[in-house]
């Protein structure tokens, strides 16, 4: 049994995560600001993502800790969000450091989130760890200053490891997932801006059989990519979702549609049209399997279909 320490964890990740180990028997602390009483044995234990306090009790002696915290993307980026959506990452990455600093028995590994949306708009070639190209607009560098202050932490005996996470696609509130649904269902679902931006996605399972992974593997150091092995262009991806659903058209949406769109929708378009062309070299190469590589069935699974039968070889 393992102590794990999430912070950030009352949000969609985090009850991935929670779920996930508490099957395992493992024990769970939150770390949020709104902490309420649980009757599942998981312990929420008050922090403000930004000053130490007694929350640094929970981390020492911990085998784990993980940070999912980080004020949401999905918004329209005012100045004082864009200011808020840096800042929320950036202090709890920080004050973390130091809360591992001074523990008498720091976590043996640190996995602190950041996103695959960390690399350049692509659609020319994919983007792994060691030869991605690093891009400079906001998110970018939202992420580039969230991965650094991880870097800065001065924490001699843990292994720290930035999670550069794709859309983690689940049946459940927070994912992408229900919100593509939902669009397709309403016969949106058609190629958006052209339909040759990619998404990058990786199945619920998988993300939390990669965080097992990168706990488990002392290599495992740094930026790593935690998406599925295939993107696809967004006209696929909606195209297999549809086919999952058994929706038979979807209106393909010009961009200025899409931007329309986000704006009454209080959100920002770059959170669909950005492509993002991202493998995970540094996972596959240390020998971490995908149960789900192909987005055509991880979507099938996803909605509880059963695979498709594979094409049979013709004899001869
Ligand atoms: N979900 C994805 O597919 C995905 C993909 C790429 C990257 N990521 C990144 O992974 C992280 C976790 O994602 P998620 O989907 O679980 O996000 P989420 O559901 O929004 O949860 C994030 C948590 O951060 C905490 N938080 C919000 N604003 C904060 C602030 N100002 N200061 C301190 N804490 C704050 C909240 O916890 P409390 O309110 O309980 O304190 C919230 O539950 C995020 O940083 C996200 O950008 C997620």
């Amino acid at each position: 049994m393992k102590t794990i320490v999430l912070a950030g964890g009352a949000g969609f990740l985090g009850r991935l995560l929670t779920t996930h180990f508490r099957a395992r028997g493992d024990r769970v602390i939150l770390l949020t600001r709104s902490p309420k009483p649980r009757r599942d044995g998981v312990l929420e234990t008050r922090w403000d993502g930004a000053t130490l306090g007694s929350w640094v009790a929970d981390v020492d002696g911990a085998d784990v800790l993980i940070n999912l915290a980080g004020r949401s993307v999905n918004c329209r980026y005012t100045a004082a969000r864009r200011a808020e959506i840096l800042e929320s990452r950036v202090r709890s990455t920080e004050v973390l450091g130091l809360a591992v600093a001074r523990c008498v028995r720091p976590p043996r590994v640190w996995l602190n989130a950041s996103s695959a949306t960390i690399y350049r708009h692509a659609t020319d070639r994919a983007m792994d760890e060691l030869d991605g190209e690093i891009g400079h607009d906001f998110s970018e560098t939202v992420c580039r200053r969230w991965e650094a202050t991880l870097e800065a932490a001065r924490t001699p005996f843990t292994r720290k490891v930035a999670l550069r996470l794709a859309m983690v696609m689940a049946q459940a509130p927070g994912s992408a997932l229900p919100e593509f649904e939902r669009l397709a269902r309403f016969g949106l679902g058609g190629a958006m801006a052209g339909g040759t931006e990619y998404v990058s996605w990786i199945h619920a399972d998988d993300f939390c059989r990669a965080v097992d992974w990168i706990i488990a593997t002392p290599d495992l150091a740094g930026p790593v990519n935690v998406c599925a092995p295939q993107p696809l262009p967004n006209a696929d991806f909606l195209r297999e979702l549809r086919e999952a659903l058994h929706v038979s058209f979807g209106f393909p949406p010009a961009r200025w549609l899409i931007e329309i769109g986000a704006a009454l929708r209080r959100t920002e378009s770059e959170l669909l049209l950005k492509s993002r062309r991202v493998v995970p070299r540094l996972l596959e190469e240390s020998g971490f399997c995908f149960r789900h590589p192909r987005w055509s069935e991880a979507v099938r699974d996803l909605f509880g279909l059963e695979p498709l039968p594979a094409p049979s070889l013709q004899a001869g």
